[in-house]
């Protein structure tokens, strides 16, 4: 297995740029417990134990890690990491059923905050109502453009000459709740496809780490579409 630690390093992505969430300083309260879903390489989910293991990410630990794919790269990663896992297989089964089970695991856990990281499933309705606006996904693209598969492919094609990557909010549709966080990517004349993904890639483990802080730290409201940070509270992010 390729170790995601080979693939990208938070701590090399910018080099100038030290994220440091201090997410919960003011109420100590016990870590927001995170549950990550993945079903394949799992490099976001890495780089979210990494921030939290570097200290970067303060207020947050790591729950379990669940995949619908028995044979998942991540999943792996987590069984080394000596983090819990589970797997409940979704081919063949009802989206439903399915989910239930994956629900009851992640409330089995004590799960806050469920951490979509490359999970290759639509969660049903029950799913989202189960966490409201507790449910985050990152997207490799500036949505709303270029929801679904394939982001980096369709900016690509499309001559986008900026592109990037969205963490947000779960809601019943497809790639569309509030943004928490973007990060924007310039297409460069020598970029192809994979170029442009592997350096989306780094800007999405750098989101997810800081999107994941600004829920734990609870100092925000959803207004409509819109993500708020609440005034008077919190501290600068570097952004
Ligand atoms: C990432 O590009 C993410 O934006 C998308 O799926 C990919 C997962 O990659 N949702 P990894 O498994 O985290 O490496």
């Amino acid at each position: 297995m390729t170790d995601p630690a080979s693939v990208v390093n938070p701590d090399r992505c910018t080099g100038s740029i030290i994220l440091e969430f201090s997410a919960n300083s003011q109420t100590h309260r016990p870590p927001f417990r995170l549950g990550i879903l993945l079903s394949g390489r799992g490099s976001n989910f890495w780089a979210i134990a990494e921030s939290i293991r570097a200290g970067r990410l303060k207020g947050a630990e790591i729950a379990v890690v669940i995949s619908n794919v028995a044979e998942a790269a991540g999943l792996a990663t987590a069984r080394e990491m000596g983090l819990p896992t589970a797997v409940f297989e979704s081919r063949g089964r009802k989206r439903e059923e399915h989910d239930a089970d994956v629900i009851a695991s992640l409330r089995a856990h004590g799960v806050e905050l469920v951490c979509l990281a490359g999970y290759m499933r639509l969660l049903s309705p029950q799913f989202v109502a189960a966490f409201p606006h507790r449910i985050l996904n990152i997207h490799p693209s500036l949505l709303p453009a270029f929801p679904g598969l394939e982001a980096q492919e369709q900016a690509f094609a499309y001559g986008a000459k900026v592109t990037g990557c969205s963490v947000h909010f779960v809601d019943e549709e497809l790639d569309h709740g509030a943004i928490v966080v973007q990060r924007a990517v310039p297409v460069l004349e020598a970029d192809d496809e994979h170029s442009l993904a592997e350096r989306i890639l780094k800007e999405e483990h750098l989101a997810y780490t800081e999107a994941i802080a600004r829920v734990v730290s609870g100092e925000f409201e959803v207004r409509g579409r819109r993500y708020v940070k609440k005034q008077g509270t919190g501290r600068a992010s570097s952004y």
